[in-house]
């Protein structure tokens, strides 16, 4: 549906999102999330779809730079505003963040990861230096069915050291 089209269409809205760096139109029924927007229309699939009502994180992206669950964000409400998917994160190969996640084993499953590196990147960019139970509070809305969670958080403190210079 063109825009023109959207217009006429009280249920269908068209919104102007920065996705990753680049500005995208994405026309979608008023009652889609950011989520759907994401992977059914502009075909990011790396944001994962799990419990479609807040309580996994499997879905964070950041919002104008803020971990949010996108399942709970509507398309219409990313108009205007920046969004970085788990794409727009390692568009120049896997972060240091990510490379931690590997080294610790800490990637048992393709599906929490993506939620899990977001929000762990977003405490990173708004506190280098996490305690260790700011780093669990911080993931504590990104579940992890294997329950890997302390290789998790070792990944976390390595990247903050590494970060910091601590070591290579
Ligand atoms: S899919 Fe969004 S929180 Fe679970
Ligand atoms: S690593 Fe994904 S559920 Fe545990």
């Amino acid at each position: 549906m063109s825009p023109a089209q959207a217009d006429e269409d009280p249920l269908t809205t068209t919104s102007t999102v920065t996705v990753n760096g680049t500005a995208r139109i994405v026309t979608a029924p008023a009652h889609r999330s950011l989520l759907e927007g994401l992977r059914d229309i502009l075909g990011l699939t790396g944001t994962k779809s799990c419990c479609a009502e807040g309580e996994c994180g499997a879905c964070t992206v950041l919002l104008d730079g803020k971990a949010v669950n996108s399942c709970l964000v509507l398309c219409v409400e990313s108009d205007g505003h920046e969004v970085t998917t788990i794409e727009g994160l390692s568009e120049c190969g896997p972060t240091d963040l990510q490379e931690e996640f590997l080294n610790a084993g800490a990637v048992q499953c393709g599906f929490c990861i993506p939620g899990q590196v977001m929000s762990a990147e977003y405490l990173l960019r708004t506190n280098p230096a996490p305690s260790e139970p700011e780093i669990r509070e911080a993931l504590s809305g990104n579940l992890c069915r294997c329950g890997g969670y302390a290789r998790i958080v070792a990944a976390v403190k390595e990247t903050a050291a590494r970060r910091a210079g601590d070591h290579d």
